[in-house]
């Protein structure tokens, strides 16, 4: 039986902090347009406080942003599920 072939590239979700990536990966626009982290491992901010979006620039802490590692249940742990990808994400196109 083959192995499996690890990922490219890891998302690490920090509790109360940023996304990491790690490997190989590209950053991109929403339009598709290239974006240089200027580094193979790039922190992304999800607190939506950074003064350098998409990247994380350590304000979370000082904002006092509270969130999770794991994915939230939310408030009905048997209801629909997690939220679907945007329509202009491409994240359902192969
Ligand atoms: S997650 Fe760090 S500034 Fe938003």
């Amino acid at each position: 039986m083959p192995r499996p072939t690890p990922p490219a590239a890891s998302v690490t979700v920090y509790e109360n902090g940023p996304l990491l990536i790690r490997g190989d990966y590209a950053l991109r626009t929403a339009l598709g347009g290239p974006i240089d982290p200027g580094r193979d491992t790039v922190a992304l901010c999800r607190c939506g406080k950074s003064s350098l979006k998409p990247f994380c620039d350590g304000t979370h802490k000082m904002a006092g942003f509270v969130a999770g590692a794991t994915p939230d249940p939310g408030p009905d742990p048997g209801g629909p599920g997690p939220a679907s990808p945007h329509p202009d994400s491409g994240a359902d196109e192969g």
